[in-house]
């Protein structure tokens, strides 16, 4: 088993995106995080559709676009035609037949749906009821709209009762916000499947060896956990 490494753009040197997902992917990243957020939903604004076509064509990643707005019905089809991978939606704006048309609509044009979770959001009452509509789970643990902030452990219960609700179901567990290289292996103990970094990789410097801190760190401790 291996825990996947998403790098988050949203810590990246802007007007230098091309290059910065060059220096990921070269550095050995499974996936690109793309935020998304639309002022409303999270404070901020960030990245949109072209964006996400423009990084098509420079990178064989999959994209993996986690949207902070408020209203995904109206965004969806447009991050899947410019080429969004796996796409995440906020539990706190979609309900149960809303998310079972977005599965529809995602796994019918062969890609992938996430489930979103700011970190005072519970797991919604039909999460089990509907798990065979998403292939992945991203547990915010940050409050939307900004990279390089701090870490909230008190995630991490959610992430474990997810995770034994799910039992032998195949979902990506993703962990969202201030992950580092101190943080990764506390996360990757409880079984997070994706972390995601944004300031940790972008902003140490040396991006190449940030990155593979964090992948030393999950080797690591993915051989250290009892199967
Ligand atoms: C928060 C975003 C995160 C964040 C990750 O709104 O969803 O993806 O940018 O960046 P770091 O790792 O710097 O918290
Ligand atoms: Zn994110």
């Amino acid at each position: 088993m291996k825990v996947k490494i998403a790098p988050s753009i949203l810590a990246a040197d802007q007007a230098d995106l091309k290059n910065e997902v060059a220096r990921v992917e070269e550095a050995g990243a499974d996936m690109i995080h793309i935020d998304v957020s639309d002022g409303h939903f999270a404070p901020n604004i960030s990245m949109g559709p072209d964006t996400v076509k423009s990084l098509r064509n420079v990178t064989r990643l999959p994209l993996d676009v986690h949207l902070m707005i408020e209203e995904p019905e109206k965004f969806l089809d447009r991050f899947l035609d410019a080429g969004g991978d796996i796409v995440t939606v906020h539990a706190e704006v979609v309900d149960e037949k809303r998310l079972r048309d977005f599965s529809r609509t995602i796994h019918s044009a062969g890609k992938k749906l996430g489930l979103a979770l700011k970190p005072s959001t519970t797991l919604p009452s039909w999460f089990q009821a509907r798990l065979e509509n998403i292939d992945l789970l991203l547990i915010l643990s940050v409050n939307p709209g900004f990279a390089g902030q701090q870490f909230m452990p008190s995630v991490l219960p959610k992430l474990a009762e997810s995770i034994k609700l799910v039992g032998d179901r195949q979902l990506e567990f993703e962990v969202d916000g201030g992950v580092d290289q101190r943080n990764a292996a506390q996360i990757v103990k409880v079984g997070a499947t994706v972390l995601v970094a944004g300031a940790s990789i972008f902003r140490k410097g040396d991006v190449k060896s940030a990155l593979q801190e964090i992948r030393n760190v999950t080797d690591r401790t993915i051989r250290e956990v009892p199967a």
